[in-house]
């Protein structure tokens, strides 16, 4: 097998296992979205986890020589907690009794050699919106996927997409038997607002483009 012709995210993967839930497809239109609107500005990605969609993200903001910022607490998401269905022990503060995914993610960052591309930012994505001012030309949101906390991620970050750029959301699933509807009901409401077109559907990734004013 010939490794200089495999994509240099795959070949990551396949050198190092990261821990996350996206498929190769999703990774790789995340990589190649980015680098199709790096001119407009930096990304931002809400649901950072273990780095397997920040490495996707990141690789293509490097070779366009800008910046991803991966908003994560790091604490988890309802379904990572103890008990639930994804809930990885590995990833347990026993002493703090919590979920802590930065210490995998910091370390998924330096293998990758993107610590001059992503910048971490641990905290909850409502506190991360609220001083945000610099325009994103894209948003990738894959943080809490109950209907409400998916709602605020589309509503707060979609508002801050510059014309021309992409909001991107993990999750999407018209029929409620193949997954929860919070993101799909999200971006429902993003479309009915009327300043974003659709734009595509890859595997479960939504991806929607931001219309010029008026
Ligand atoms: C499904 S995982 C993200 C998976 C990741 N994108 C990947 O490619 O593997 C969701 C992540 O969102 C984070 N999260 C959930 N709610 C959040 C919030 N309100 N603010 C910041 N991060 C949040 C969780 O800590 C968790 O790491």
């Amino acid at each position: 097998l010939r490794t200089d012709s495999i994509h240099p995210a795959l070949r990551f993967f396949q050198k190092y296992k990261i821990k996350g839930f996206l498929s190769d497809e999703e990774g790789l239109a995340l990589y190649n979205s980015t680098r199709d609107v790096a001119h407009i500005g930096p990304c931002l990605e809400v649901g950072s986890y273990c780095g397997r969609s920040s490495v996707f993200l990141g690789l293509g903001c490097q070779s366009k020589n800008t910046t991803l910022y991966a908003v994560d607490h790091h604490r988890g998401s309802e379904e990572h907690q103890p008990g639930e269905l994804y809930h990885d022990a590995e990833l347990f503060d026993h002493e703090l009794q919590c979920m802590d995914s930065f210490p995998v993610f910091r370390r998924t960052l330096q293998l990758a050699k993107l610590e001059d591309t992503v910048v971490p930012i641990v905290a909850p994505s409502k506190l991360v919106a609220r001083d945000w001012q610099t325009p994103l030309s894209l948003v990738f949101i894959d943080g809490g996927h109950s209907p409400s906390m998916s709602m605020e991620d589309c509503r707060v970050w979609s508002e801050k997409i510059a014309v021309g750029g992409l909001l991107m959301i993990h999750d999407i699933f018209e029929d409620e038997r193949a997954g929860g509807q919070g993101p799909y009901q999200a971006m429902q409401a993003v479309l009915n607002n009327g300043r974003f077109a659709w734009e595509e559907k890859i595997q479960s990734l939504g991806v929607l483009r931001r219309l010029p004013e008026g």
